[in-house]
């Protein structure tokens, strides 16, 4: 079987990585261009957790298809267990394709309704190993137990199950060829928030026995909570503010990032008042984004200089901020 190597210290290098799309708009037209990922770096470090968090629209799930290897960046650097992987070889790209394995919000929508969760599970080893039909056997249930489902299911078919459970499986799946990273996009968004609790603790447990590193996507923050080592925040297509989860929670240093806490009903209480900013105003077309500050159309601090130039990331405070004005939210300790 194909053991992903661990000992690389980041499982991801990302470095200004991008995304554009062509909008067509009608025969006498050029298309317009839409920029979903506008120029974003980071790192995940080998068997932690990586968070990607930020509303609707702003670039999140492109991200997970370029760092799954899904799309093609239109410009940038990304390196998966230390291997560039938008010039590898086809060879190095089916290695690096298995190392990185992805979890959707929807588990309905990507397991095979007509196929039993054991033929699920032996699935991507009958393609990229030599093991024989009764090794398949044994490693889809040894996963099956390890993922918390017990051995009857093995022969289920995925309505069988509930939600929290499908997503079990979905995991179960994507960790069948010994990923090194997994990309989890809203894994959770779709389901109770008591199933959701169980299914983190899954992920959290997984990551520890098996040295998992994650990209884990979702606009929710309280759920980001739980989970991640590093936070990484994104408002149209842009990294507005990203460093180490402790720290960013305990003082946001981005508007953005401060207004999203404000709207976590769990996370609230932990701002103070200077920074319990309310979100107004609709999110920008990321067609006709903002010149200057891509928030500054909703940023209560908004200054005239905000309006014409761009920030951009600078350290502060131990982590990274793209705020002209973040000095004034730094508190003494
Ligand atoms: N294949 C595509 N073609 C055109 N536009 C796209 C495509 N995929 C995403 N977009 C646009 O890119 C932006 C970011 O989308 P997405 O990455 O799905 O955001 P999120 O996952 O954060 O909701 C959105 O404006 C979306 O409409
Ligand atoms: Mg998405």
């Amino acid at each position: 079987m194909t053991t992903a190597n661990t000992t690389t210290e980041f499982a991801v290098e990302a470095r200004d990585l991008k995304r554009s799309y062509k909008i067509p708009r009608g025969l006498f037209k050029d298309p317009a261009i839409l920029q979903a990922v506008g120029g974003v770096s980071f790192r995940v470090r080998a068997g932690k957790t990586l968070a990607v968090v930020g509303e609707s629209g702003c670039g999140k799930s492109t991200l997970a298809r370029m760092i799954s290897l899904i799309e093609k960046p239109s410009a940038g650097e990304l390196n998966i267990q230390g291997v560039d992987a938008v010039g590898a070889s086809d060879e190095n790209k089916k290695k690096l394709r298995r190392a990185v394995q992805l979890v959707f919000q929807n588990p309905e929508g990507s397991l095979n309704p007509r196929k039993k969760v054991g033929a699920i599970l032996e699935a991507p080893l009958e393609i990229n190993t030599d093991l024989n039909a009764a090794e398949r056997a044994q490693a889809a249930k040894a996963m099956l137990a390890l993922v918390g489902l017990r051995p009857e299911h093995y022969d289920r078919y995925p309505h069988m199950f509930s939600g929290g459970q499908r997503q079990r499986i979905a995991i179960a799946r994507a960790l069948m060829l010994k990923p090194a990273l997994v990309v989890a996009d809203e894994p959770v968004s779709a389901l109770d928030v008591s199933i959701q609790a169980q299914v983190l603790n899954l992920l959290s447990d997984l990551q520890q026995s098996l040295g998992l590193a994650y990209l884990f996507i979702s606009h929710d923050l309280g759920v980001v909570r739980h989970i991640a080592h590093d936070v990484l925040v994104m408002y149209l297509g842009h990294a507005v503010e990203q460093g180490e989860k402790n720290a960013l929670f305990a003082q946001p240093l981005h508007p953005y990032t401060q207004a999203l806490l404000a709207s976590t009903p769990a996370l609230a209480g932990s701002t103070d008042a200077k920074q319990r900013v309310v979100l107004t105003g609709e999110l920008p077309s990321p067609l006709n984004p903002p010149s200057g500050c891509v928030f500054s159309t909703r940023c209560p601090h908004v200054t005239e200089r905000c309006k014409q130039e761009r920030p951009v990331l600078r350290e502060l405070a131990g982590r990274q901020v793209a705020c002209h004005h973040a000095e004034i939210f730094l508190t003494q300790v």
